[in-house]
């Protein structure tokens, strides 16, 4: 890996040491956000609050966040002014995940190394936690600061549709609706990790490039790297789901087996779907090309995701 590392990315890419310190900060700094935004003072509403903290602070990648104030970086915006607009993003993530994990849906019991939401607050509580970090990340994003209204209008369009039944939650039916159906084919399983995952990094990429004032071109550039981030993202989780460490990743493997789900896994060989993980990532990183030092922590973002094991 280190050799295919440096043959391929070796002079655009910053230090190992250096990505690494950068993501615990974005982390630590988001985190911190976080945990400030998510509270209330009325004592009635305090276990929703805690059932929305428990799974917003369980300890996540936070991907979203850092993808969308690093594109913002890239384009040579002050991205502290956008953290509250990256939490929102955090919260429909988390909000995505609770939901998920449901009986009557991937009936999971593990999440983020810690039991799932439903199986500590319940059914009734984990369906309400999730629905409120949900409707929250929009009164957020609407209270964002330091924005033109109209340009915060269009975000939320953006996002809206992307994270709504055209988007993810029309993935997610597509996803419940494919159990057991492993002959979906490519084309539909492109639609449907497209759907699912995808099309939320498309989203915030777009929200970024609007909010740093991208021209066309880079609009474009950008566009293509995070379709083909996101691509790569779910081929991986495939992978992972299937032959990851449950440790590492915080939880279960084989959850795709026992829900018979198509994925890039079922549906191609373990090293064909690595191979499309891989190539997306090139794309990634090619659609960069255009880009100056600043896109560095873009670049080492597509690194880190093609090779994480968590
Ligand atoms: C998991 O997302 C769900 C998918 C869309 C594949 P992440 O792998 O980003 O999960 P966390 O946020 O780090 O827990
Ligand atoms: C979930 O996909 C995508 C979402 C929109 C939450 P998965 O079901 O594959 O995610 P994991 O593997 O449980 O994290
Ligand atoms: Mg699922
Ligand atoms: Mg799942
Ligand atoms: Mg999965």
């Amino acid at each position: 890996t280190t050799l295919f590392r440096s043959r391929c990315y070796g002079r655009r890419n910053i230090g190992p040491m250096i990505f690494k310190e950068y993501m615990r900060s974005q982390k630590e700094m988001l985190d911190a956000r976080l945990a400030e935004l998510v509270r209330t003072d009325v004592p009635q509403f305090s276990q929703l609050y805690e059932a929305m903290n428990y799974s917003l602070n369980a300890g996540g990648k936070r991907i979203r966040p850092i993808l969308f104030l690093a594109v913002l970086e890239a384009l040579g915006k002050d991205s502290a002014r956008y953290v509250d607009l990256a939490c929102a993003l955090e919260c429909v993530h988390s909000y995505s995940l609770i939901h998920d994990d449901l009986p009557a849906m991937d009936d999971d019991d593990y999440r983020r190394g810690k039991p799932t939401n439903h199986k500590v607050y319940g059914e009734g509580v984990a369906i309400l936690a999730g629905d409120g970090l949900l409707t929250y990340a929009f009164e957020l994003m609407a209270a964002q600061p330091d924005a033109e209204p109209a340009t915060v209008l269009q975000c939320i369009r953006i996002f809206a549709h992307a994270a709504g039944p055209a988007g993810m939650v029309g993935g997610q039916a597509f996803d419940l609706a494919a159990e057991g159906n492993l002959d979906i084919g490519l084309s539909g399983l492109r639609l449907l990790h497209k759907s699912k995952t995808g099309i939320i990094f498309s989203a915030l990429v777009e929200m970024a490039a609007l909010l740093g004032g991208a021209d066309d071109r880079a609009r474009a550039a950008l566009g293509v790297y995070a379709e083909s981030m996101g691509l790569a993202f779910q081929i991986t989780d495939d992978i992972l789901d299937a032959v990851g460490d449950e440790a590492l990743m915080g939880k279960p493997v084989g959850s795709d087996e026992k829900n018979n789900k198509a994925t890039y896994v079922t549906l191609l060989s373990l090293d064909e779907a690595k191979e499309q993980a891989a190539a997306a990532t090139q794309k990634a990183l090619a659609a960069l090309d255009g880009f100056d030092d600043k896109a560095r922590f873009l670049r080492d973002l597509a690194v880190y995701l093609s090779e994480r094991v968590e």
